[in-house]
C-alpha cells in the first residue's frame, strides 16, 4: 500500500520547504504540494519536519575486545540507532582471517539475520602484504568500498608507513577510500609503560598517554601520502583542535582529505575521565579539553568537516548487574575490568542513538548550525562520500523512503531509558533536549513510531556501497 505524508517542512542538505512525500513500496515516487493519491494511507506531518533517516558510518557492534564484546549486538544497535532516528548504519570488519571474503562472510553472519535497519561494512586493514593487496579489489564485489588503516594500537591494529602507502595507492587503483584512525602509537606505547611503571593506573591516564599532538602529527603524515599516491582520505573520530588544523592546512593544499567527528568529542573533556565514574569515558581516540571542543565546533561551523559519525562502541560500566532489555536480564563484562589499571578498560562508548537528538538541540536550537548542516552531516554526506547517495541521505523521487518525522517542538530529559541502547548508562543523562524523532520509516515501513518499537531482526538489509564522492 502506499503513504502519503502531508504538510510536513522538508529539510535537506541545502532547501526547506513545505512538501507532501508520497511513497509506494520502499521509494520515495513524488514530492510536491497537494499530492493525489486517494488510496494512500495519510500520515499528517503538520508542524513537523522531514528529515532523510540518519547514516552514521562509524560503529562497532558485536566486537570482541579486552576479553568480552561491545553491549549491542547488530539488533539491539539498529534499534537504538532507529529510535534515535538513524536508518542506516556502517560496521567496521575485523580481519581476522588470512582470506577478506572469509573477514566479510564472518561479519555478514553476526548481522544479517539480526539487522533491524540498512547497513554495510567498512574493511580494517591490519595487516597487509601482496596477498591482501592482490584481494582488496574483490571486496569491490562486497559492496565494500573502504579500507580503515590506524596509526596506532602497536602490534595489534597498526601496520607501518609503508603499508598504509601502499593500501592508500591500492585504494586510489580501485576507487576505494581509505579511513585513518590517527593517533601517535610509538609514542603512546612509551607513555602507557612510563605510567604504569609510575603507578599512574588511573582512568584519566588513559588521555594522559595518548598526546593530542599524536593525532595532528599523524592526519598531516598520512595526508601527505595520500597526495602522494593520488589518494582519497577520511580521518574517523576526530577529537583535536591540531587534528582540525591540520584537516584545513592538508584540504587548502588540494588533498582529497575528509574529516567525521563525534558528538562525545564536542562537550566532555578529560575532567569526566576524572570523575568516580570516568571509565564511561574511556575511548580511542580520548577526550580532550575545552578549547579541543571549540576548534572542532568551529571546524563544523565553517563547513571544514563533513560528517558526524559516532564510534558506537558500548559498553557496560558495570557489567556485573544485569539490566533489562526488551524483558530479559542482561549484563555483560564491562568498564569494571578496568578498576585498577586503565589499560584493561574496554575502549569505547554508546552513542549510536544520541546523535540526532544531542546534535540537534545542540547544534540547531542552539544556533551553531543551519538545520540543513546538520542533514548534510548527519545524513547526506556520509550518504555521498560513502557511495549510498541518492537512495541514502536524500528525500528525493527514487530515494528509499527512509524519512523521519521530526518534532522540533517535543521536550525531553534525555538519557539512559530513552536512548535504548544495550548498557547501563548515557553520556547525555539529564540533558534537556528539545526536538525528537516522532516516526521512523525504513524503505516504507514504519518502525518507531513514538516510543514504540516496531522494528523488526532481519527486517534491515545489506547495502551494497559503491564508490563514493571526495567532498
Ligand atoms: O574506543 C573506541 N573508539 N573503540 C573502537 C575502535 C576504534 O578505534 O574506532
Ligand atoms: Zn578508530
Ligand atoms: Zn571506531
Amino acid at each position: 500500500m502506499s503513504k502519503l505524508i502531508t504538510n510536513g517542512m522538508l529539510i535537506s542538505a541545502s532547501e526547506t520547504f513545505q512538501a507532501d512525500i508520497l511513497i509506494e513500496g520502499e521509494r520515495i515516487v513524488a514530492i510536491g504540494h497537494d499530492l493525489h493519491a486517494p488510496d494512500a494511507e495519510r500520515i499528517d506531518a503538520t508542524g513537523k519536519l522531514l528529515l532523510p533517516g540518519g547514516v552514521d558510518p562509524h560503529t562497532h557492534f558485536d566486537l570482541p575486545m579486552f576479553g568480552t564484546v561491545s553491549s549491542d549486538d547488530h539488533y539491539t544497535g539498529h534499534k537504538a540507532a532507529a529510535f534515535g532516528g538513524t536508518t542506516t548504519v556502517i560496521d567496521f570488519i575485523n580481519q581476522d582471517f588470512d582470506s577478506l571474503k572469509e573477514c566479510v562472510d564472518a561479519w555478514h553472519a553476526k548481522a544479517d539475520d539480526k539487522a533491524a535497519i540498512d547497513f554495510s561494512f567498512h574493511m580494517n586493514i591490519v595487516r597487509f602484504n601482496d596477498d591482501v593487496a592482490k584481494q582488496i579489489p574483490g571486496l569491490l564485489d562486497e559492496g565494500i568500498t573502504t579500507l580503515k588503516v590506524f596509526t596506532a594500537y602497536n602490534g595489534v591494529l597498526r601496520i607501518d608507513d609503508g603499508g598504509i602507502f601502499n593500501v592508500l595507492r591500492t585504494a586510489a587503483e580501485n576507487g576505494m577510500l581509505t579511513l585513518l584512525h590517527a593517533e601517535n602509537g610509538d609514542v603512546i606505547e612509551k607513555l602507557v609503560g612510563d605510567a604504569l611503571a609510575a603507578g599512574h593506573t588511573s582512568t584519566e591516564w588513559h588521555a594522559l598517554t595518548r598526546p593530542s599532538w599524536g593525532a595532528g602529527d599523524a592526519i598531516l603524515r598520512v595526508a601527505g601520502m595520500a597526495q602522494a599516491a593520488d589518494a582519497s582520505l577520511y580521518i574517523v573520530h576526530m577529537n583535536t583542535a591540531i587534528g582540525a588544523d591540520m584537516l584545513k592546512y592538508s584540504r587548502e593544499r588540494g588533498v582529497k582529505v575528509m574529516g567525521e567527528t563525534c558528538p562525545q568529542y564536542l562537550f566532555f573533556t578529560v575532567d569526566n575521565m576524572r570523575q568516580p565514574d570516568g571509565a564511561k569515558w574511556i575511548c580511542s581516540p580520548p577526550m580532550r579539553s575545552k578549547a579541543d571542543n571549540e576548534r572542532l565546533w568551529q571546524s563544523i561551523t565553517n563547513g571544514e568537516m563533513q560528517v558526524m559519525g559516532t564510534d558506537h562502541c558500548p559498553f557496560f560500566y558495570d557489567g556485573t548487574t544485569p539490566i533489562i532489555y526488551e524483558g530479559k536480564e542482561i549484563a555483560i563484562p564491562g568498564k569494571e575490568l578496568g578498576v585498577g589499571d586503565f589499560t584493561k578498560t574496554p575502549n569505547g562508548l554508546p552513542a549510536v542513538g544520541d546523535r540526532l537528538p544531542v546534535m540537534w538541540t545542540e547544534g540547531v536550537v542552539k544556533g551553531r548550525m543551519s538545520a540543513n548542516q546538520f542533514v548534510a552531516m548527519n545524513s547526506t554526506n556520509p550518504a555521498k562520500i560513502f557511495g549510498m547517495y541518492p537512495r541514502k541521505g536524500a528525500l528525493l523521487p527514487g530515494s528509499d523512503a527512509d524519512i523521519v518525522i521530526w518534532d522540533p517542538e517535543r521536550k525531553v530529559k534525555y538519557g539512559v531509558a530513552h536512548s535504548h541502547h544495550r548498557t547501563d548508562y548515557n553520556l547525555f543523562e539529564g540533558w534537556e533536549l528539545t526536538g525528537y524523532p516522532e516516526k521512523v520509516f525504513l524503505r516504507g515501513e514504519l518502525i518507531v513510531d513514538g516510543d514504540e518499537w516496531l522494528g523488526k531482526r532481519g527486517g534491515g538489509e545489506f547495502f551494497k556501497r559503491k564508490e563514493g564522492e571526495v567532498l
